[in-house]
Formats: C-alpha cells, structure tokens, sequence
C-alpha cells in the first residue's frame, strides 16, 4: 500500500529528474512496431501507384519514337501554366524521394525491432510452409531494386553510365531523346540483363509487399486471402511483365531507332 502511494508522488526535492517531454504524437506512433508498419504501407502503396503508372507510361515504347519522347516531354510541362515547366516534376521527386526514404527507414527499424525481440537465433530450420520464398527474400530484393534504382537514374536521367560513346550512333546518351537513350542502353545485352533481373526481383517484392501491407494496416481476414493472393499476383506479373517486354523488344529488334 505505502509502495503504491510513493509511486503515485510528484518529486519531493529539486534532485529528481524531470519527466521525459512527450514526443509530438505521430513521432510517438513512428517509434512503435505499429506505426512504422503504417508507414511502410502507406509508402509501400505510393511506390506501387509510380512503379505501375512508369510502366503503363513507357508502353508508349511501342508506338514509337516520337509518341515515346512527346510522353517524357509531357511529364516535364505538367501543370503549366499554373506553375512553371518541370516545378510539378520536381515536387513529385521530392514526394518519391520521402516515400522511398520512410519506406527503408520504416523496413530497418522493423528488422531491428524484431532482432531485439528475438535475442536468441532460431535454433531449428524456420517453418518455411509460412515464410515463404518471397517473404524470406524481401530485405534482399529491396537492395536490389534499391541498387537498381541507381544505376537506372544514372543510365536514362542522368546519362553518366550511358555517356560511353561519342555520338548517338555510338551510343552516347542525348538529352532529350528519352526513346534513343532507352534503345541504346537495352541494346547491349549485360544491361539488358540487369534490367530483366532487377525486374525480377522487383516483382517478387511487390508480390510480398502487396501480400503483407493489409496485414499491416489492419485489413487480414482468412475470408479476403484469396482476393489478397490474386492481387499481389496480379500486380507483380503486370509490373514484371511488362517492364521486362521493353529490354527483350529491343533485343529482338521489335523496337528500335
Ligand atoms: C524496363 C523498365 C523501365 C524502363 C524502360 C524505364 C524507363 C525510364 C526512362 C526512359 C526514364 C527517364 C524519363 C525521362 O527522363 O523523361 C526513367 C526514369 C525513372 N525511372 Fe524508369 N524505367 C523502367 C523501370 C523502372 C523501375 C522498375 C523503377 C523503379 C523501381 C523506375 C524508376 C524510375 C525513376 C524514379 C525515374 C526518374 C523519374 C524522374 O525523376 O524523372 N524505372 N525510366
């Protein structure tokens, strides 16, 4: 009884630490396991919406150079005259960018949070029927389309990997010639073949994410894992299937300058 009575006491000298200041209330959700699952959907799901409309954007492959290049001119004009060229553009890299940030932190804080909860390692084989082979790669096919991310930026935004030659003929990268940079760089076959892997691998963590992000906001019921399978199904193969049709077109000559 006088236990509970002292625990319920203010500090009795000036000695006493002074109560932790509460954290504002969305930093105090981040900080638990809870909130940063949120996190990761919410940004999981900002990630899909750009990764599917990229692809349904560069569909414009198919119908040509000038249709293709009038696309990426369209990204750059968007929302003119009421804001300035590109300033849209921006604002969405900007959006992109945080999205993709959140969605690492989020991932790394969870991988910590549950490593401290499981101090000791798994003795026996982990019971794979439940984790399976997507679920147990999704921390290394996020390196991978993390990675990936860079050399693509690098290869048809920035064009310093794809700056090799001296002339378009040669394979130099032109600004402005979205359509050119994209049949140069596919038309060597090690890229080519990176940008089939790294798609790979983004689908496999589609198919998880996709999967798993209505657990995390709170939307499981065994009655809806069907429905959940042939979305995170249907997602991932559109997405793979078509991102990896543009590389094989241009191998197989069915696109090119
Ligand atoms: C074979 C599949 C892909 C093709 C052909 C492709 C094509 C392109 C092209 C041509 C650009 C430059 C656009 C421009 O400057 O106007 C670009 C930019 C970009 N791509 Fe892709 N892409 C592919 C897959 C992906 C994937 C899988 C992701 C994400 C995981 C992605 C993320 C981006 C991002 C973030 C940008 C920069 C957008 C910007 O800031 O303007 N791409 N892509």
């Amino acid at each position: 009884m006088a236990q509970a009575i002292n625990s319920r006491r203010g500090p009795v000298t000036g000695t006493a630490k002074r109560a932790k200041k509460r954290k504002p209330f969305l930093l105090d959700l981040y900080s638990t396991a809870v909130g940063k699952k949120y996190v990761m959907a919410i940004t999981g799901i900002v990630l899909i919406g750009f990764v599917i409309t990229h692809m349904i954007g560069n569909l414009k492959m198919y119908l040509g150079k000038e249709d293709f290049n009038h696309y990426a001119e369209f990204l750059r004009e968007m929302l003119v005259p009421i804001l300035p060229r590109t300033v849209f553009l921006w604002l969405f890299r900007g959006m992109l960018v945080t999205a993709g940030a959140l969605h690492v932190h989020s991932a790394y804080g969870l991988t910590i949070i549950n490593r401290s909860a499981r101090s000791v390692k798994y003795q026996s084989p982990r019971d794979y029927q439940v984790a399976n082979f997507a679920s147990r790669t999704m921390r290394w096919t996020g390196i991978i389309v993390f990675l990936f991310l860079f050399w693509h930026l690098a290869d048809l935004t920035w064009g310093t990997v794809n700056a090799l030659g001296t002339s378009a003929a040669d394979g130099k990268f032109v600004r402005g010639d979205a359509y050119g940079n994209v049949v140069r760089s596919f038309e060597r076959p090690p890229v080519a073949l990176l940008y089939i892997v790294a798609n790979i691998a983004l689908g496999t963590h589609l198919f998880h994410g996709v999967w798993s992000l209505f657990q995390s906001i709170g939307w499981s019921n065994p009655r809806f894992n069907k429905w959940r399978r042939w979305l995170a199904t249907g997602i991932a193969t559109v997405v793979v299937v078509g991102n990896v049709s543009f590389p094989i077109a241009v191998l197989a000559g069915i696109v090119g300058q």
